[in-house]
């Protein structure tokens, strides 16, 4: 029986799928019949059903390869998804101890630019190229509600989400004449993932808040009116639905899936 979100046979790249929400993207999108490549430095555990490309988003030959190798197999891009990101925790000034390694610094910076906003900016460029021959096409970029709002001890994570939602409006002005749609999702606080529960982004986090990691854990619930962390799936059927000709009129906006952590 056809599925309602109709995404059989659609072609879709997702960037960071081995983990975490972007491995719940592709879970959701493969359920669905949708042909999931995912695009990732770190190869996916075994037996999951996904097509691996092993890709370092942050550099340009490697997603010229990746999008040629797509696009030469299947012949289409249906959807994009720019989902692979870093987060490192860092305060701009150490005022405690200057130059400490949780104060930014050039190479922190770099990291998260190249891999939350340079990877976006020229894949969906590679991407779109080949949309506007078929005249269609959807890309949706992994924004975060610290985007919108600001986070103390992650300046430059929530500046690169912000770009992301900024990107996202600008771009679908320019290709939705070409019928492509280009949509930034927010996610909130969610159960962990890689980049959530390693020691070093819990340990950076709290002494940028200067509190311990068990109270930087233990007030997420209350700052979220649902009461309770997103699952990674809600997250990616957000996905799968923006992605379906279901949201064939939504372009060129935010679409938040935090619990009402915030509310643009
Ligand atoms: N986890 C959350 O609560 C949360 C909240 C808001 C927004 N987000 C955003 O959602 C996205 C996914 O977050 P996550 O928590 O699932 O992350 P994660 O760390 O669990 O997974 C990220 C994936 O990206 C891959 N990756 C990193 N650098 C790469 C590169 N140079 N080339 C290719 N792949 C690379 C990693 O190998 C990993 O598989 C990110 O953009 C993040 O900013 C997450």
């Amino acid at each position: 029986m056809e599925h309602w979100m109709d995404l059989e046979k659609r072609v879709v790249i997702v960037t960071g799928g081995s983990n975490g929400i972007g491995r719940a993207i592709c879970n959701s999108l493969g359920r669905l019949g949708a042909t999931v490549i995912n695009a990732d430095i770190t190869p996916p555990g075994e037996n999951e059903n996904m097509e691996y490309i092993s890709c370092d988003i942050t550099k340009k030959e490697e997603i010229e390869k990746l999008v040629e190798a797509v696009y030469g197999r299947y012949g289409r891009i249906d959807a994009l998804v720019n989902n692979a990101g870093v987060n490192r925790a860092r305060l701009l000034v150490d005022a405690k101890e200057p130059c400490s390694k949780y104060e930014l610094n050039e190479e922190d910076y770099e990291a998260m630019m190249s891999v939350n906003v340079k990877s976006a900016v020229f894949l969906s460029q590679a991407v779109a190229r080949k949309m506007i021959i078929h005249k269609q096409g959807v890309i949706i970029n992994m924004s975060s509600t610290s985007g919108a709002r600001g986070s103390a001890g992650q300046c430059i994570y929530a500046a690169t989400k912000s770009a992301l939602s900024s990107f996202t409006k600008s771009i679908a002005l320019e290709l939705g004449k070409y019928g492509i749609r280009v949509v930034a999702v927010t996610p909130g606080i969610n159960e962990k993932t890689a980049m959530t529960s390693s020691d070093a982004y819990m340990d950076a986090l709290a002494y940028t808040r200067n509190t311990t990691k068990e109270a930087v854990d233990s007030n997420y619930e209350a700052s979220i009116p649902l009461g309770r962390l997103g699952r990674l799936e809600e997250v990616a059927d957000a996905v799968s639905y923006l992605i379906s000709d279901r949201a064939s009129y939504i372009t060129g906006t935010v679409v938040n899936v935090s619990g009402g952590k915030t509310t643009d």
